[in-house]
């Protein structure tokens, strides 16, 4: 099948394990690879240190579209880095976490985001696993294999080491992972699967089992062409 496109996309609420899986999935398949939460945080970073307001929605459209931006498009090695400047650790730090849904749900942002990760997605000859929130649905509807990664939200926090039922602060931490995914639905719709994508709940399954799941998926679907 080389040569013949593949995009595999995946999406799924935080916690759900999406990118470990995604990666591993590009890498068994020999697909290219692209996170796009990473770069919705970059520009959330880039936002942060600019000091753009970023209730100011036209700032940040313009912003995303300033971005000086080059995210790594293989599953063998993770990189992000911002008008030359390597962001990959700065942009999982909590004060980027806690802001990005504001960049996020920015319209005009996410349009100028959109239109880079298809343009990556033809740079690589539609071979690649594209994972985020919205690419089964928005990104690349068309993509040969879309799946939605689900998890319960107790699986998904226990994987943050969050645990329920603890202190007052792991309740805290718990209910910031539940109020981002909150905020993000608002915009995306990312806890049902949408016609044609397959859904994965990998609530019971551990890393290798969920991407054994993962992968049956894509041959399934295309071995039905
Ligand atoms: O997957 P993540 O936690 O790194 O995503 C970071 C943020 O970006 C998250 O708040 C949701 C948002 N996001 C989005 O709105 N659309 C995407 N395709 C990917 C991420």
């Amino acid at each position: 099948r080389v040569g013949r496109p593949l995009v595999v996309a995946i999406d799924g609420p935080s916690g759900s394990g999406k990118s470990s899986v995604s990666k591993e999935v590009a890498r068994r398949l020999h697909l290219a690879y692209l996170d796009t939460g990473a770069m919705y945080r970059a520009l959330t970073w880039f936002c942060v240190t600019s000091g753009i307001d970023l209730s100011d929605a036209a700032a940040v459209e313009q912003a995303a579209r300033d971005l000086v931006l080059d995210v790594s498009t293989t599953p063998l090695e993770e990189y992000v880095r911002v008008d030359g400047t390597d962001v990959t650790d700065a942009i999982r730090e909590p004060v980027i976490s806690a802001a990005v849904s504001a960049v996020a749900t920015t319209l005009g942002a996410r349009t100028e985001l959109i239109r880079r990760q298809r343009a990556l997605i033809e740079k690589h000859h539609r071979r690649m696993v594209v994972e985020g929130r919205d690419i089964t649905t928005v990104v690349a509807p068309g993509a040969e294999v879309r799946m939605l990664l689900t998890a319960s939200e107790e699986a998904r926090l226990r994987r943050r080491g969050i645990q329920l039922g603890g202190t007052q602060n792991t309740e805290q931490l718990a209910a910031q992972v539940t109020l981002r995914d909150a905020k993000d639905s608002t915009v995306v719709n990312f806890t049902q699967a949408a016609d044609g994508v397959v859904t994965l709940d990998s609530s019971e399954l551990d890393f290798a089992k969920t991407v054994d799941a993962a992968l049956v998926i894509v041959t399934k679907v295309l071995n039905r062409d």
